[in-house]
C-alpha cells in the first residue's frame, strides 16, 4: 500500500507549552500550518486589551488588513466601527481577531478578491484562536459571520436562524453569532443597508449588559 503524505502540521504543533501571549504571537508571525502564508503580506493576529472582556472574531483578514497587518481596519472594519460607537460599545474595550490569520485571495485584474477560507485552512489556524482565547478569558465571545459561528459554534450553527442570542459554549459563558459587516456592505439597496444595519447594532448593544457588570475576580 502506498505510503500516505504526513499532513500539515497545524499551528498547535508550533505553540510550545508554556509559552507568554507575546511569544504566541511572534511565533504566529511565521506560520505556514496551511498554505495561505504563501500568497499573503503577513499573519494578521489579533488585537486589543489581553483581559478584554468581549472579544470579536471574523473570519479572516481583507486586503487591507493584510498590508496593515491588524484585523477589520478595511471597510468592514469601519463599519464595525461605527455600528459599535451606535450600540454604545467602545472598540478599546474589546479584543478582535479572525478565524483564520492570513488573507486567502484570488486575482481579478488587478485587485485581489476574497476567497472563503475552506476546513482544512480553518483547522490548521484554529490553534492561534484557541490560544488568543485562553489568554484572553473574554466574559463574551461575538462571532461575525458564519465562518466563525461554525468554526465555534459547530458546522450546524445557522446565523439567519440563531442570530443576536447568547448561549454558553467552551469558549466563554456568553457566545453570539451576528452577521458579517460585509454582508451589511453588500447589501442590495440602500433600505436594506439601512435595517440590517439597524439589527446589527441591536446584536452589538447586548455586549452592554456584559461590561456594565462587574468583573469577577
Ligand atoms: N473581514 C474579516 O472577517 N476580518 C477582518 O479582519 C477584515 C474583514
Amino acid at each position: 500500500m502506498a505510503e500516505r503524505k504526513p499532513a500539515l502540521s497545524t499551528a498547535a504543533a508550533l505553540i510550545p507549552e508554556k509559552a507568554a501571549f507575546q511569544q504566541i504571537r511572534e511565533i504566529a508571525a511565521g506560520c505556514q500550518a496551511c498554505d495561505l502564508y504563501r500568497n499573503a503580506t503577513q499573519t494578521v493576529f489579533g488585537e486589543g486589551k489581553l483581559r478584554a472582556r468581549v472579544m470579536f472574531v471574523g473570519e479572516q483578514p481583507g486586503h487591507e488588513e493584510d498590508l496593515a497587518g491588524k484585523p477589520f481596519v478595511g471597510p468592514a472594519g469601519r463599519l464595525l466601527d461605527k455600528a459599535l460607537d451606535r450600540a454604545g460599545v467602545s472598540r478599546d474595550l474589546v479584543y478582535v481577531t479572525n478565524v483564520v490569520k492570513h488573507f486567502k485571495w484570488e486575482p481579478r485584474g488587478k485587485r485581489r478578491i476574497h476567497a472563503k477560507p475552506n476546513a482544512g485552512q480553518i483547522q490548521a489556524c484554529m490553534p492561534w484562536l484557541q490560544a488568543e482565547l485562553r489568554f484572553v478569558k473574554p466574559d463574551a465571545v461575538v462571532c461575525l459571520g458564519a465562518t466563525a459561528a461554525q468554526a465555534l459554534l459547530g458546522r450546524s450553527f445557522r446565523v439567519t436562524q440563531q442570530r443576536g442570542k447568547w448561549i454558553e459554549s467552551q469558549w466563554s459563558a456568553k457566545t453570539m453569532a451576528t452577521v458579517h459587516p460585509s454582508a451589511i456592505l453588500r447589501a442590495p439597496d440602500e433600505e436594506t443597508r439601512r435595517r440590517e444595519m439597524q439589527r446589527f447594532i441591536d446584536d452589538l448593544t447586548k455586549i452592554r449588559d456584559v461590561l456594565e457588570t462587574p468583573q469577577a475576580a
